[in-house]
């Protein structure tokens, strides 16, 4: 390994300053999922386009990437476009890239200042060439950051992620590379657009649906929920602090029993 490499802090190693919000630095969830809904019904209630919702949307987003930041989340994966979304009328999915396009290119220096890595899952070749090229650039940029990764679900689903595995698998088995017996849980999570982060530990969703939308299958098996009412351009630093604080409280069993 370059000893370049060494001398950088590792994620584990990133300070945990949860105290200033009574949150306990050892109790905090290293992965935090969210699931940014409501965009649409937020502009709806305020007779605006849906567009203006996805506009405050991403000051929501600033928001929970600041915060997580700040409290020491390690990772933070935020669903940003399903691939069901692609099914939504053209010119809200134009809109939908010109504004990540945007975010991309307002945040990216103010992530490379504080240390976040970004990174992507999902079907990030269906995105327009300009927003492949921002996003790419973006990451290339960041790719130093240690104290905090920043996941971008991007046309991403949950059950294409699992064909995908699926079908690597079977081209590796027909090459004989690979028997049914090496097939188990951490080899399939292996095989996953997420396998480099570990399964998230608390999964928000916003705007009060209680589905998962098509959202990380296999990874959310032992994840700890919260859905709330708040629609994604209301959510804020205190309701995410809120939750971070009663996720603390929470009973994570794993099918075992106590002592
Ligand atoms: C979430 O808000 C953003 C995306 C799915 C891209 P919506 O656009 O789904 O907003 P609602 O659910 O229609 O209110
Ligand atoms: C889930 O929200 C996808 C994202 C947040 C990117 P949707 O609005 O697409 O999901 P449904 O239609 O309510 O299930
Ligand atoms: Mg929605």
């Amino acid at each position: 390994m370059p000893s370049k490499r060494k001398r950088k802090k590792s994620l584990n190693s990133n300070p945990a300053p949860g105290n200033k919000y009574d949150i306990d630095p050892a109790r905090l969830p290293v992965h935090v999922a969210i699931i940014m809904d409501g965009n649409g019904r937020w502009a709806k209630k305020r007779l605006l386009n849906r567009v203006m919702g996805h506009e405050k949307g991403s000051e929501s987003v600033r928001i929970v990437v600041r915060t997580s930041r700040e409290v020491g989340i390690q990772h933070l994966t935020l669903f940003a476009f399903s691939t069901e979304n692609w099914e939504r009328p053209r010119t809200e999915i134009t809109a939908l890239m010109k504004l990540l396009n945007r975010f991309l290119k307002t945040e990216r220096n103010e992530m490379r200042d504080n240390d976040i890595r970004l990174q992507a899952i999902g079907q990030i070749d269906r995105l327009p060439e300009y927003v492949q090229k921002t996003l790419l650039k973006t990451i290339d940029l960041t790719k130093d950051g240690r104290a905090m990764q920043l996941n971008l679900a991007l046309s991403y689903g949950g059950r294409t992620d699992i064909v995908r595995m699926a079908r690597m698998i079977s081209r590796e088995s027909i090459k004989g590379q690979l028997t049914p017996e090496a097939i188990t849980p951490d080899l399939v999570s292996s095989y996953l657009y997420t396998k480099d982060l570990p399964d998230p530990d608390l999964l928000i969703r916003t705007s009060g649906e209680m589905r998962i939308s098509n959202f990380m299958l296999w990874q959310i098996a032992y994840s700890e929920l919260y859905i709330t009412d708040t629609l994604w351009p209301d959510f804020d630093k205190k309701e995410y602090l809120h939750i971070l604080k009663q996720y603390q409280s929470r009973d994570r069993r794993f099918g075992k029993i106590k002592d």
